[in-house]
């Protein structure tokens, strides 16, 4: 038996981070130092089990942990229609007095700039000249990121009435120096509601999020004020659009796909706080904004059409969520003619996003400036209906599914649970589980009837480490993966959840999340990177394979891209010994000897990354050789290995 050979530190950096920092490779593969007897694996590359679905990975999100708002979405301004539900809505905005200047602020619930935003923030200046301003200040999510030389694009509504002449100053302030890093004038403001747009453009200075967005005003009077946005520069400069560094976190997963829009999110705790999807579309005025069963308020800027746009910047297909009846509290529509209006909104909305100009709905996306249909192929109808103990999914279901499946043949309808009378195409499953709870159930699928509905695991998670997970957990998510590949005949796809998290205290409504963040910066779990492993080496079909002798903490599976030659035997220790392996490849002519090793590997469970740390577990690329079709391969304790290799 041969073994591998390390060309150390060559090719050593992060996975799927282009722009990462080189790092020396460690050397993995041992020459059988191991303290276990070798576990036998035997992989015959001409018997192939069965295909990869394409669409094994992909990304499930909704608004929780601040996953939007304060988060992917880019926007700076927190509560900028003043519907936040502290202090009366006027939370995380403050009167700024300068010198002796007086002024004070409320809610006028008669007054706002469209019928969506009826109310806004008044604001009564009662004392202030040119050297005595006074205004309002808004602290951001957990401060305002602000680069140097950047422009911020920003736009609000105002009204004055008849005392107050002149015009508002918008200023970007260091909360530390009160130092101003850009500052700009509206207008002079008028008697009627009108959007004002502005820049606000940084010179040379330290990039931090201890800045605030002042507005002042140098005299007095009174003025009504909404819809205060102010956006840095986005993903694909995409206006409305979302911050770059968690997009090109999610770039790197690798994914097929975004299950939209939730989640509970989707079901909202009562119907009328359902995503009711017609109100989160066109101007942002026009969007009443909504609760999020996580408890704060959705501003809906990430509506529809955004959701949609996210999947074309990332060329990911849209796994569509339509509202099917049934809100978290229990609240429920029975199948018949009251869930009509529910069935016909499902409807508009897949026309919305894949309906063609000709199509009332497809009409209104071209003319909100996106005329090509988005790519669909699944709707799932409802979440987790199975805490629906009145039991009318069986019903809900039947009825959409028949109203869908005549006007859109093509789709596959999923159901978010099993069904006794309708047989959905596909069924989705959730698993939010201890590592030893994956540990124990890895071979969960492998004796599912294949006759059935196919499955996607449109929720799961180890759930140990917070906000974001630990080293254990990317064990058990890895072991998970290892199963689920082995059954991807079966699973068509599969998206780990909750995805975000903002780590700022108040940030966090669910622990055990991928990818962290605050204002400024972000970072993956290691788990995140077990993702990215599992993503980007997928392969298209399972060759057949056998293992003896293992530890009972090991885990593999193996894949074969048969475009290219390239196996991906995908390795999990989660025991605290080295696993010692003989491998034998059959089937082939020849294994080629340069081969690829990425190791994601830690000290103990315990260890993660975090927003101050976020380096500390991360892939390990090392090429290595390996010569002949047999060799032996040790992988370390608490680690997750893919070892890339070509046969022919
Ligand atoms: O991912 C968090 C929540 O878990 C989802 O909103 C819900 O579908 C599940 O119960």
């Amino acid at each position: 038996m041969k073994s591998i050979h390390l060309e150390k530190t060559v090719l050593a950096r992060l996975l799927g981070l282009k722009a990462a920092a080189l790092i020396v490779a460690t050397s993995f593969i041992s020459t059988g130092a191991a303290q276990t007897t070798p576990a036998s694996l035997k992989i015959a590359l001409d018997k192939p089990v069965h295909a990869v679905s394409q669409t094994l990975y992909g990304l499930m999100t909704e608004e929780i942990n601040f996953s939007y708002d304060g988060g992917l979405y880019a926007e700076l301004v927190r509560n900028r229609t003043f519907q936040d539900h502290g202090f009366g809505g006027i939370a995380h905005w403050n009167i700024e007095h300068y010198g002796s200047s007086r002024a004070s602020m409320e809610i006028d619930p008669a007054e706002g700039p469209s019928a969506a935003l009826s109310h806004s923030l008044a604001l009564t200046i009662t004392q202030a000249d040119a050297a005595n301003r006074a205004g309002v200040r808004n602290e951001g999510y957990w401060g305002m990121a602000l680069r140097p030389n950047t422009t911020y694009k920003g736009s609000l509504y105002a009204k004055a009435d008849s005392t107050f002449v002149g015009t508002l100053n918008l200023a970007l302030i260091n909360d530390n120096t009160g130092k101003a890093a850009a500052s700009t004038d509206t207008p002079a403001l008028t008697r009627e509601w009108k959007r004002y747009e502005f820049t606000l453009k940084t010179g040379d200075l330290e990039t931090s999020s201890e800045n605030h967005l002042l507005l002042t005003a140098g005299h007095t009077g009174r003025i009504w004020l909404d819809l205060i946005s102010l956006m840095p520069p986005t993903f694909n400069n995409r206006e409305n659009g979302n911050r770059s560094d968690l997009m090109e976190k999610m770039a790197a997963m690798h994914p097929t796909f975004l299950r939209l829009p939730g989640g509970n999110y989707l079901e909202g705790d009562q119907i009328d706080e359902r995503f009711d999807w017609k109100n989160t579309i066109g101007p942002l005025v026009d969007r009443p904004t909504h609760r999020s069963p996580w408890n704060y308020q959705s501003s809906d800027g990430m509506g529809l059409l955004e959701f949609l746009e996210w999947t074309e910047d990332l060329k990911i297909q849209t796994v569509l969520a339509v509202y099917a009846g049934y809100s978290l509290k229990g609240d429920h529509i029975q199948a018949g003619p009251a869930l009509v209006p529910h069935v016909q909104d499902a409807l508009d909305e897949i026309e919305f996003a894949i309906g063609d100009t000709s199509t009332q709905w497809g009409a209104l996306r071209a003319k909100l400036g996106h005329p090509i249909p988005f790519h669909v192929n699944y709707v799932e109808i409802g979440n987790e209906d199975q805490f629906d103990h009145s039991d009318s999914y069986e019903g809900r279901y039947a009825q959409f599914y028949k109203a869908i499946k005549t006007k859109y043949p093509q789709l596959q309808l999923i159901a978010t649970t099993p069904l006794k009378r309708t047989r959905p195409d596909v069924v989705d499953d959730h698993y939010y589980r201890r590592a030893d709870e994956f540990f124990d159930d890895v071979k969960h699928y492998d004796q599912t009837d294949r006759n059935g509905p196919k499955i996607f695991v449109g929720e799961w998670a180890t759930r140990e480490g917070s906000p974001t997970t630990n080293m254990g957990a990317a064990l058990g998510d890895a072991a998970w993966m290892t199963g689920m590949e082995r059954n991807s005949d079966l699973i068509v796809m599969a998206s780990y959840a909750p995805l975000f998290v903002n780590v700022n205290p108040g940030g966090m409504q669910w622990e055990s999340d991928l990818i962290g963040y605050d204002a400024l910066k972000s970072y993956g779990a290691p788990s995140y990177y077990a993702q990215c492993m599992f993503g980007e080496y997928l392969g298209d079909e399972v060759p057949t394979s056998s293992i003896t002798g293992e530890g009972k903490l090991f885990f593999y599976s193996v894949t074969r891209d048969s475009r290219t030659g390239k196996i991906y035997l995908k390795m999990v220790n989660a025991s605290s010994l080295p696993q010692a392996l003989d491998i034998n490849f059959s089937g082939m002519n020849k294994v080629m000897p340069e081969a690829m090793l990425i190791s994601l590997s830690g000290k103990t469970n315990a260890e993660t990354n975090s927003i101050s740390a976020p380096k500390q577990i991360v892939p390990v690329k090392t090429s290595t050789r390996i010569e002949g079709p047999n060799f032996s391969h040790t992988i370390p304790p608490y680690s997750v290995q893919v070892l890339e290799l070509e046969a022919h």
